[in-house]
């Protein structure tokens, strides 16, 4: 089970280099930069499937990673936004490593997909409304 929280860490750090590459003037395709995950499947499948599972169902072991597959607990889509913002136990917080637009984005797909069906758009600006004031 350890390796899967190093994967998830390493993965980040992957990412905030990702973030900061992405400013740099390099030649597009072709070149050797990785990709930043933008939409919310990218960013579900780079960060959060290494604890939850690539079919969201999560995990029992040496830690407990809740399903995210038919959670009632996603209708209001300000749970996973705190959860991902501020982090809770083994949860990470991904305030520093995703933006708001990618926050908002996996939000969305995470509460549309897996078996879950709540509709609602979700925006930066629902996501800024939770970030820690040191992220803003
Ligand atoms: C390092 C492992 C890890 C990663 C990566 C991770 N999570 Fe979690 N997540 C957890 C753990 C552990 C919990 C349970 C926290 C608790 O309540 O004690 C959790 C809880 C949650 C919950 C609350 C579930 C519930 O029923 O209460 C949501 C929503 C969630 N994660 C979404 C995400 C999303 C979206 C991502 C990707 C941006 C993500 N997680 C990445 C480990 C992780």
């Amino acid at each position: 089970m350890t390796h899967r929280l190093l994967n998830a860490f390493t993965l980040a750090g992957a990412l905030a280099l990702a973030a900061t590459a992405a400013s740099a003037d390099e030649p597009g395709p072709g070149g050797t930069r990785p990709v930043v995950p933008k939409t919310g499947e990218e960013v579900y499948r780079t960060v959060c499937q290494a604890c939850h599972m690539a079919d969201a169902k999560g995990a029992q072991g040496a830690g407990a990673f809740p399903a995210l597959a038919g959670n009632p607990r996603l209708a209001a889509a300000a749970y996973p936004i705190v959860m991902i913002e501020r982090g809770k136990a083994g949860m990470p917080s991904f305030s520093d490593m995703l933006t708001p637009a990618q926050v908002a984005e996996v939000v969305g797909y995470i509460r549309t997909h897996f078996g879950n069906a709540y509709a609602d758009p979700v925006t930066e600006a629902d996501v800024l409304k939770f970030a820690p004031k040191t992220s803003r």
